[in-house]
């Protein structure tokens, strides 16, 4: 039922984009704009301030998307601007992504919502942190509540969290983001009563949209053995594999959550009631990463480097990504082992020079292709990003966009990957020829702080 040619989008197949709110909005008050103003961004001046004016401007950029041909549009509703301090909800804000729901509706463009894209209102983590035991699952479910009696039935489809793991990894992990605590017990208790909120969202918005379909997106990264002869290295990737792409969907299918790398440190959490509560899985794909492992010996801070390399010549991103579009298909292989539909719920690259990112599109989506040809049930692609956006610690410096934006005049203007993405769309098939892939020398980067 899934196999058809390759190169060809099958009908029943959504292609798409993607973005989140406090990227792309504007005007913000939330966890994030205070993290800014205490500098902790790498550059402490930068500031998200007015972003792409969004909010003002959602109908132009929806009709940029309905431009290009897409089919589905995913995006994320800020809790901080539905409920800004708490128990009180702000019915202006709720009404505009109301209204922007329904005008993607009205456009036959598909509407996936996602109600927690990283940030959190400013009062949240000294109310309710999602580590303690303080009622974070309840007071998340209480913001869908409110949002789902607003939407009703006119969203069926919810990526309700954004990348549990990297928001995990980056808030109590190595705390570069807020609440910035570097603590593994804290880290899975947090991943505890993140799984147990998408539970309850989950039954939210089935009682407020009976059909709806829930999952999360889900950072996969391709991780590859530096030494592919060093045991070492190879048994550590094995486990970073295992934890960091499998830790999160395990749960939502097995109800077992167990957080951590090396043996002995590792924190286990029953959560019976997430036991196959996933309807699907989106996978957000960017990279592919490198690890080595030496247990005698420190590089730099660390025992395990973990770094981008151009290993096959396909060139690294402005960001020094390793651009490596085989990975998607391993890993859509590899999680298919869920049995549940997938959706490519992010994948793109930063690419200040429009010279990657059209032939970037065409090799990861002939990957999903393939993948569905080799029977994965993959239901959509959805391109990171629609615009140009605030890219977290790098502020507005990488260049997401399909869309380029001018920050000072707000002006969009397309790149060739829109032209493709338009064609692609338009004509339901990949074209024979690859578009031309005019790669710069980049520099590969380390993935971890202070690595060599
Ligand atoms: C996140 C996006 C981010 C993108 C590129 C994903 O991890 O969901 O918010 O902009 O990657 O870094």
């Amino acid at each position: 039922m899934y196999r058809t040619p390759v190169g060809v989008l099958p009908d029943d197949f959504f292609f798409g984009c993607a973005t989140s709110a406090y990227q792309i909005e504007g005007g913000i008050e939330n966890d994030w704009a205070e993290w800014e103003r205490q500098g902790r961004l790498h550059d402490s001046h930068a500031r998200c301030g007015p972003a792409t004016q969004h909010w003002e401007r959602f109908v132009e950029d929806f009709d940029r998307l309905e431009e290009i041909g897409a089919d589905a549009y995913r995006f994320s509703i800020e809790w901080a601007r539905v409920e800004p301090s708490p128990g009180r909800f702000d019915e202006v804000a709720i009404q505009r992504y109301v209204r922007m729901t329904e005008d993607l509706v009205r456009r036959k463009i598909r509407p996936i919502i996602t109600f927690l894209h990283f940030t959190h209102p400013p009062w949240f983590h000294t109310t309710c942190p999602w580590h303690a035991d303080q009622g974070a699952p309840d007071r998340f479910a209480l913001f869908v509540r409110r949002m789902m009696q607003a939407l009703e039935e006119r969203c069926q489809f919810f990526t309700v969290v954004n990348e549990p793991m990297v928001w995990l990894l980056g808030a109590y992990g190595v705390g570069v983001i807020p609440p910035g605590i570097k603590n593994l017990r804290f880290l899975a208790l947090a991943a505890a009563n993140l799984m147990r909120a998408y539970v309850r969202a989950r039954h939210i918005i089935r009682a407020y949209a009976p059909d709806a379909r829930c999952g999360i997106a889900h950072n996969v990264v391709r991780f590859a053995p530096d030494r592919s002869a060093s045991p070492t290295d190879r048994w550590i990737t094995h486990a970073v594999h295992h934890f960091y792409n499998h830790a999160i969907p395990e749960v939502l299918t097995h109800g077992h959550l167990s957080v951590g790398i090396l043996p002995g440190n590792t924190y286990k959490h029953e959560i019976p009631e997430a036991r196959g509560s996933l309807d699907f899985l989106g996978i957000n794909y960017y990279s592919r990463i490198h690890i080595r492992f030496d247990p005698f010996r420190r590089m730099g801070k660390h025992r395990i480097w973990a770094f981008y390399d151009d290993r096959e010549g396909q060139g690294v991103t402005d960001l020094g990504w390793e651009i490596h579009p085989r990975g998607l298909l391993s890993m859509l292989l590899d999680m298919s082992r869920y049995d549940v539909p997938l959706v490519v719920t992010e994948n793109g690259l930063d690419d200040r020079d429009d010279t990657r990112r059209a032939r970037y599109l065409y090799d990861h989506l002939q990957s999903v292709l393939e993948a569905r040809r080799r029977g994965v049930d993959i239901r959509g692609y959805l391109h990171w990003s629609l615009l140009d956006n605030f890219e977290w610690l790098d502020a507005f410096e990488p260049r997401f966009g399909l869309f380029r934006v001018d920050y000072a005049s707000q002006e969009r203007t397309a790149t060739k990957a829109a032209q493709l993405f338009k064609t692609i769309a338009n004509t339901r098939m990949l074209p024979d020829k690859p578009p031309r892939m005019d790669r710069r020398p980049g520099e590969p980067k380390g993935v971890l702080p202070d690595a060599p």
